[in-house]
């Protein structure tokens, strides 16, 4: 690079490093600056760290596939269902005394089994294929003043007995009242969040905590709310690709959770990351701003 920088006064290039197992995109420029009179030079190195930006690139990418996936998937449906509801019924319309021969019954027999997995398997791909509109849909959050202790404990409820074998530990700062957010989104942020420490705990052994903090940083103007459990925590090659659409290491995982969380997240000008937490587990740190 320097040998290019010497020649074209500047150059400019894109690299992939891996520290710490994680990867690094770095926008490398360097600039030759020749010291007059010494017959040497000097270089300025300029290095920026592109890795959020191509993240988010990403994800648009993911989200615009995700879009179309879902709207070319929803509209034929609904004529697949009623279709072989139709048929089904049709052929109910022929009179019993009517269907005598056997290849008839074994007809009606199959034509009934089919068209049950029709319709059953067209219903799970709408849902799907909602769970997929709801992650590409525009932003569209309903802020208002909630009471974020309460918030939590309202989520908190939602698992009624799914909660018994866990030790849930709440270190809830006073000094935090109400907080501008849409509670609605912020609610499925913490519901994906306890979601996934309940499958890092499920196959715990020793006594299963799961910790719910909230912090006021004044000096930032933030509040930060951590989720912690002690559960099976994540590889640290798997850091890179925890919030990116479809990664998941579960054999039933959908891998959207985390992917709607950073979005809602970030809707709400905030932060989300994972670290691992001490002396086992994972620890979900969320940052969110202050709005007066
Ligand atoms: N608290 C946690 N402890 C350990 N691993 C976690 C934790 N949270 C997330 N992960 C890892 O991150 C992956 C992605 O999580 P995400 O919520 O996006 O998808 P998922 O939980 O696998 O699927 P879904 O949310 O659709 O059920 C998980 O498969 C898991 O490997
Ligand atoms: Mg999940």
């Amino acid at each position: 690079m320097k040998k290019r920088a010497r020649i074209h006064g500047s150059y400019r290039t894109e690299v992939t490093i891996t520290r710490n197992e994680r990867e690094l995109h770095i926008a490398v420029t360097v600039t030759s600056n020749p010291l007059p009179a010494t017959g040497r030079e000097q270089f300025l190195v300029v290095l920026d760290d592109l890795t959020e930006l191509i993240r988010a690139e990403k994800f648009a990418a993911w989200q615009e596939v995700a879009r179309r996936l879902a709207h070319e998937i929803k509209n034929p449906l609904t004529p697949i269902q009623l279709s072989a509801e139709r048929l089904k019924k049709r052929f109910e319309k022929i009179p019993e005394s009517r269907r005598g021969m056997r290849e008839v019954r074994e007809f009606g027999e199959i034509l009934s089994e089919s068209t049950r997995i029709i319709v059953q398997e067209s219903e799970m791909l709408k849902s799907l294929v909602q769970e997929f509109s709801r992650f590409a849909r525009l932003p569209v959050s309903k802020p208002s003043d909630v009471q974020l202790h309460d918030l939590i404990e309202r989520t908190l409820q939602l698992y009624d007995g799914g909660l018994a074998a866990v030790r849930v530990c709440r270190n809830f700062d006073p000094r935090i009242g109400n907080v501008r957010l849409d509670p609605e989104q912020m609610q499925r942020v913490f519901v994906n969040l306890i979601d996934n420490s309940l499958d890092a705990l499920a196959d715990c052994n020793s006594e299963k905590v799961l910790t719910i903090g909230t912090r006021l940083n004044e000096s930032r103007r933030t509040i930060t709310v951590e989720i912690a459990d002690n559960g099976t925590g994540i590889e640290a090659s798997d850091h890179e690709r925890l919030f990116l659409p479809y990664f998941s290491t579960k054999k039933k995982g959908t891998g959207l959770g985390l992917a709607i969380v950073r979005q809602i997240v970030s809707e709400h000008n905030g932060f989300i990351r994972a670290e691992p937490n001490t002396p086992q587990g994972t620890k979900m740190i969320l940052e969110l701003p202050v709005v007066e």
